[in-house]
């Protein structure tokens, strides 16, 4: 029951992929799940299987008013028979992700600013756990070990898709990163048989790096272009003339702008180069910018 669904690996054809030489595939995250959707099952699936053995009744996690992780983890909830609680930044906002939280069942408490900020502090789950006795609690985006080990089974479904594009192997992989959750499992199941590049989403400073700090095998990327969630003009026209040309919808929040730190490095690879660019969701976020 909670196994996870395929993402197809498809040819990325860009023109200025072309251009530079890179010979480009895109694993599509964004396609396993209507709801669960993206990076969000492989986060997940750990959680959700320990939160079954534990027989726990709920699960608990944090994240802002356009939320991806709280709204696949408030849609998971509700299709494996857990209740939900999320802990919200700031005030009470209306957005459309606060709109499908609720109708999804989920509990919402909105903690403030300060408060959301005590959430790595010593001591903060015990008042939930007191209020919710026996639920899972999950840390922020679904980082830690559980996220990693389920976002490790991405390399596994991506080479065992490299025939179907005609591939026998890949050189590099290129993924938005944005607590490094995501990255930190394909570092590990490749264990240096293949660079693994993040794009950070945020700017430096905001804990990749020290999520990291025990792998090798990785290079960052700037790509926050002046701050997580910061759109601009030159960014909105590139994702538009990419999905034009590609056909593949992209959000500004990660895999628009990871895409986008791509053009501005792709002089850095070989021509010939193969590689994988994770396409990890966040679509229900693109309403957030409409
Ligand atoms: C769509 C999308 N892509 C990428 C990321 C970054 O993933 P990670 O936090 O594992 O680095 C997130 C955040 O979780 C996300 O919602």
């Amino acid at each position: 029951m909670l196994n996870l669904p395929q993402a197809p690996l498809q040819r990325l054809s860009l023109s200025w992929l072309h251009e530079s030489g890179i010979d480009a595939a895109i694993l599509r995250l964004d396609q396993i799940d209507p709801l669960v959707s993206g990076n969000k099952w492989f986060k997940l699936l750990e959680h959700l299987r320990l939160a079954r053995q534990h027989q726990a009744p709920g699960l608990i996690s944090l994240g802002g008013n356009h939320s991806n992780h709280l709204h696949a983890l408030a849609a998971a909830g509700q299709r494996f028979g857990f209740k939900t609680a999320g802990l919200l930044r700031g005030n009470p906002q209306d957005t459309p992700t606060i709109r499908d939280l609720q109708a999804f069942g989920m509990h919402l408490h909105w903690l403030g600013y300060g408060g959301y900020r005590a959430r790595n502090e010593p001591g903060f789950w015990a008042p939930w756990q007191a209020r919710y006795p026996g639920w899972h609690c999950i840390s922020e985006g679904g980082g830690g070990e559980l996220g990693e080990k389920g976002c490790a089974l991405i390399v596994e479904q991506a080479r065992a898709q490299l025939a179907n594009i005609g591939w026998d192997d890949y050189d590099a992989w290129w993924l938005a990163a944005g607590t490094g959750t995501t990255l930190a499992g394909l570092v590990q199941a490749e264990a240096a048989a293949h660079p693994v590049h993040g794009a950070l989403a945020v700017p430096r400073g905001y804990g990749v790096e020290q999520n990291l700090s025990a792998l090798t095998g990785y290079h960052l990327h700037d790509a926050s272009r002046g701050g997580f969630a910061k759109v601009d003009p030159e960014l909105l026209a590139f994702i538009d003339a990419c999905e034009r040309e590609s056909g593949i919808p992209l959000e500004p929040v990660y895999t628009g702008k990871a895409l986008l730190a791509l053009k501005e490095k792709a002089g850095c690879f070989e021509p010939g180069t193969r590689l994988i660019f994770v396409h990890t969701g966040g679509l229900q976020g693109r309403r957030g910018f409409a």
